[in-house]
């Protein structure tokens, strides 16, 4: 009903309660608690005596009003959720998995109290300055492919950051959306699955908009960024977040009905990795060496020091160049 009365109210300038409750077939009290309701989401609307109810400024939030509204997606974001503050997107997610809900739902958080990173580190969420989500994903995949959808997902957030801002970023492999030398977003895969069968996937995707350099955990100072850092303004993450909601739409239904190999040559088009000399971490096992190229699995193939060609699957890379 909510998304109703603001399309009324952004159709008409003004509308009286009486016009709003006719048009709606709805009470006037009932009116006046949903515009109650959308003054506390951060919208503002005035109402004078004898001319109504006016459409001032829309809100900043995430909310699903501002999300889903005109976004024709059919997969991805049919069902948005939106929270103040939640520990992790990917524990409502997960919860709501479990309980059968449907692939693309999206959850929205203002503020992680524990955002999680991946390998166990922390992801720094602060109110209203960052994007937090986690999308639903129940695709048919063997559990060897999972590690696609990131790089999928990753592709998807380099458009949407390229078509909102004038920035370039570039994808480290797997997953970490640099902006230069420095992460400006993180991409986590959480998955419920048996040995051959992937029940469903929690893709969380963490994204420094407006987030101040300053308030960056120390650990995070030197290596992190966010888009309002670079690009020296702040920028509607109602925008990015729609535009990556679109991108991850289409990438991920070219991916479900064409496969990685269809993926692959848009990922290595950001790719900051092929080329460079890096460290790959997996566990405590380290090897360096000149990255080649992915194949068509996602996994990254690389020469390593002593010559050997090597395919990894799972590890932190870093960038030595
Ligand atoms: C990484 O680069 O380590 C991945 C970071 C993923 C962060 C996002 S924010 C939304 C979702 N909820 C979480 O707790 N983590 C992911």
């Amino acid at each position: 009903m909510r998304d109703l009365i603001l399309k009324a109210l952004k159709k008409e300038g003004h509308i009286s309660g009486e016009q709003l409750a006719k048009k709606l077939k709805i009470s006037r009290t009932a009116v006046w608690k949903h515009i109650k309701e959308l003054r506390k989401m951060g919208y503002q609307i005035d109402s004078l005596p004898h001319y109504g109810y006016s459409y001032i400024k829309s809100t900043s939030l995430l909310v699903p009003e501002e999300i889903t509204v005109g976004l024709g997606n059919h997969i991805i974001g049919k069902h948005v959720l939106h929270h103040n503050e939640v520990t992790s997107t990917q524990d409502v997610a997960d919860k709501l998995a479990r309980g059968g809900a449907e692939e693309g739902l999206v959850v929205i958080a203002e503020k992680q109290t524990s955002g999680r990173g991946r390998r166990g580190r922390t992801w720094s969420s602060p109110d209203k300055s960052g994007i937090y989500l986690s999308v639903l994903l129940r695709p048919d995949l063997k559990p060897i492919h999972i590690i696609q959808i990131p790089l999928v997902a990753g592709v998807a957030v380099a458009r949407a950051i390229q078509s909102i801002t004038p920035l370039k970023p570039s994808i480290k492999w797997p997953n970490d959306i640099y902006i230069g030398n420095k992460k400006v977003a993180g991409i986590l895969t959480e998955v419920n699955c048996d040995i051959d069968t992937v029940h469903y996937i929690v893709l969380g995707i963490g994204i420094n908009v407006n987030t101040s350099t300053a308030s960056f955990p120390k650990s995070i100072k030197t290596i992190a960024t966010s888009i309002s850092s670079e690009h020296k303004q702040k920028i509607s993450r109602v925008s990015l977040l729609r535009q990556f909601l679109v991108e991850f739409e289409k990438v991920y239904i070219e991916f479900i009905a064409h496969g990685f190999s269809a993926i692959a040559p848009q990922w290595k088009n950001y790719n900051n990795t092929i080329g460079s000399h890096i460290k790959v971490s997996e566990g405590s096992k380290v090897i360096t060496g000149k990255a080649l190229d992915i194949d068509d699995d996602g996994f990254l193939i690389i020469e390593s020091d002593d010559g050997e060609i090597k395919r990894i699957i799972n590890a932190d890379v870093s960038l030595n160049n």
